[in-house]
């Protein structure tokens, strides 16, 4: 059987994997959130970035769904895995596409429970932490900007990412 992945990070601009087609597509029940530390991509152990998880509650999240081909699904999930191994795990999740179907699928979410788990912060907090980290992926504040154009490209709404956005693109230069 072919394999549904749900993307809604890094996994929309940058998915990086040989898919069959993608589509713009929802998750139910899950809200997106910069929570999760990065300390390898975005960020390094003694100074982590913040990255997106899903957190569950009422509400929704959109993203891009990617359809793998049987034949690669090992080989793709184990190089996914990696990508996403701090603090990341698979879980089985109910995909809806625009056309208002639905197939189940998988998905990439760092637990509250996990490691690197940093959870909510004043909206300054977070901002000073998102302009002034990087990492190996590269600048913390490019991975908020490249997910608030990909979210706007795919028509999609997202009040936490886009205010995030704005007060990270209007905070003053120089305290980092
Ligand atoms: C995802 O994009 O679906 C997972 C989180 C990330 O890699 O940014």
């Amino acid at each position: 059987m072919h394999v549904w992945l749900f993307g809604y990070g890094s996994l929309i601009w940058r998915p990086d994997i040989e898919f069959i087609e993608r589509r713009p597509a929802r998750l139910h029940g899950w809200v997106r959130r910069f929570w999760q530390g990065s300390h390898d991509h975005r960020g390094v152990p003694d100074n982590p970035g913040r990255v997106v998880t899903l957190v569950a509650e009422t509400g929704h999240c959109d993203g891009l769904a990617y359809l793998v081909d049987k034949g690669i699904t090992e080989a793709t999930f184990d190089a996914l895995d990696y990508r996403e191994k701090n603090g990341y795990e698979r879980f089985e999740a109910e995909i809806q596409f625009r056309n208002h179907a639905t197939a189940m699928g998988l998905v990439y979410i760092a637990p509250l429970d996990n490691h690197a788990f940093l959870g909510p912060a004043p909206l300054d907090e977070m901002v000073q932490q998102i302009r002034s980290c990087q990492g190996p992926s590269g600048r913390n504040d490019d991975y908020l900007f490249e997910l608030a154009a990909a979210l706007r490209s795919l028509d999609a709404e997202d009040d936490h990412v886009f205010e995030l956005e704005v007060a990270v693109k209007a905070a003053p230069a120089g305290k980092d």
